[in-house]
């Protein structure tokens, strides 16, 4: 459920008209509605109702990737959430909103020294190492600071996630995590690193997922590990069960299992685990509580159907072109009537083009639209191709809004390049 409503004829976020922030800071522009996100927190929370351990909820900490805006992380800080983040700018911007570093859970490949460092000294609550080697530095990198890691490993369960190739994780031949084989060796040799301490067991395997049975499989394989591994005399407290439950996009086709489902599907598959759950979850609270609003520019004849040229492109709203990502796409004022269009945006590549042989609202030049289900993986996936400033961002809260990232400034876009004298003197080839 969202807060985008259609109401006297014109769509609001709340109780803002769409119209009103458009007149205001132009198109395109993405909009998110805090109610929509504490909804989500709510739900997701009620949901997993009854897995207390000691006492203790499950730590939600929210996948800060899916969308990093400091307002929103400010939001979710203030009912509590912690993040899971995978840089050392997503590290800062959490603890820069306010999120305690003991919330937060450090995932990801890559991790650099610099950044373990960093999230060293701030104290966060878990490493989620991804590789042996991973291991190996963090040991060394908290040795010479004297800190301790708390850490976990990423276990791959080899799980077919059933989600689009590039957000699929869990299987075998992915980069992510270590072989699910391999784990007690590993466990074994990184238990007798300095500077670790390890708590616990990590696995997620995809994005966007809509089947629980996938998720169910690959939570039991990581039941069994926990035994083994305490077998061997590792204290696990904790199981990070990673996000990827999946969100509506398309109202035409059946919706992903809800929230209430998966959290039936935790409870029985993690009885008697006795650790801290905690949950990694992404698009499940940001997706629905946005929308990119952009007009038409113009329609133009197309073999087919016409196209709706809008004045956002595929650097503001990459996951069509990525991922063939389906968009509900609506007018702002609908007049009633449909038409069948296809929906692209200005970027000179074919790949810039949202909707094809579409059935949507009819819509014209000037009009408003919306694109729905835009509120991960959207903004924060853009870019500055075929420089085009990176659209601005408005949080709205009941009647009050406020633009809580401005239009990026062309020109200091341009300004940021520098040329050598040398560039502009250099003497032509013969
Ligand atoms: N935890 C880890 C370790 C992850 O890699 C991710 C997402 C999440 C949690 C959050 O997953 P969620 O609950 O949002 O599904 N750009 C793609 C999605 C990439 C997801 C990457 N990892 C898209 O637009 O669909």
């Amino acid at each position: 459920m969202d807060h985008f409503e259609i109401r006297d004829g014109a769509m609001y976020a709340e109780q803002v008209p769409l119209d009103a922030i458009a007149d205001a800071v132009g198109t395109p522009v993405y909009v998110y509605s805090s109610a929509t996100i504490r909804r989500h927190v709510r739900v997701f929370r009620e949901a997993l109702a009854g897995l207390e351990h000691d006492h203790q909820a499950p730590l939600v900490a929210f996948a800060v990737k899916a969308n990093p805006n400091a307002a929103v992380l400010s939001v979710l800080a203030g009912l509590g959430c912690g993040a899971d983040v995978v840089s050392g700018g997503e590290l800062r911007r959490a603890r820069a909103a306010g999120i305690p570093a003991e919330r937060i859970v450090f995932s990801g490949v890559g991790k650099t020294a610099d950044e373990m460092a960093l999230a060293l000294r701030e104290g966060i609550g878990q490493f989620n190492l991804e590789s042996e080697e991973e291991a190996r530095t963090l040991s060394a990198v908290a040795t010479k600071l004297g800190l301790t890691a708390r850490v976990a490993f990423r276990v791959n369960p080899d799980v077919d996630a059933g989600t689009h190739a590039k957000i699929s994780t869990g299987r075998s031949e992915n980069k992510f995590g270590i072989a699910y084989d391999l784990a007690p060796a590993a466990y074994a040799r990184a238990a007798a690193l300095p500077g670790l301490s390890i708590q616990g067991v990590a696995v997620h395997i995809g994005s966007q997922l809509t089947d629980l049975a996938p998720l169910e499989e690959a939570f039991a394989r990581i039941g069994t590990l926990i035994a083994t591994l305490r077998e061997a005399g590792h204290a696990i407290a904790t199981a990070d069960l990673g996000g990827g439950l999946g969100v509506p996009y398309d109202p035409t086709m059946p919706a992903p299992p809800a929230p209430a489902a998966y959290g039936d599907m935790v409870r029985r598959a993690t009885a008697g685990w006795a650790v801290r759950l905690i949950f990694e979850p992404g698009r499940l609270i940001v997706g629905n509580a946005g929308v990119l609003l952009t007009s038409v520019i113009r329609v133009k004849p197309g073999s087919q159907a016409p196209f709706v040229i809008v004045d956002a492109a595929m650097n503001d709203l990459m996951r069509p072109a990525l991922y063939d990502a389906w968009h509900d796409i609506r007018a702002v004022r609908p007049s009633g009537e449909r038409f069948i269009a296809n929906v692209a945006g200005p970027v000179c590549e074919t790949g810039d083009t949202f909707a094809m042989q579409r059935g949507m609202d009819r819509v014209d030049e000037g009009d408003r639209v919306a694109f729905m289900t835009a509120g991960a993986y959207a903004a924060t996936m853009a870019s500055t191709y075929n420089s085009r400033a990176l659209t601005p961002e408005v949080l709205v809260s009941g009647e009050r809004w406020a633009v809580v990232r401005k239009r990026q400034d062309i020109e200091a876009l341009i300004a940021a390049d520098s040329v050598p004298a040398w560039a502009l003197n250099e003497p032509t080839e013969d």
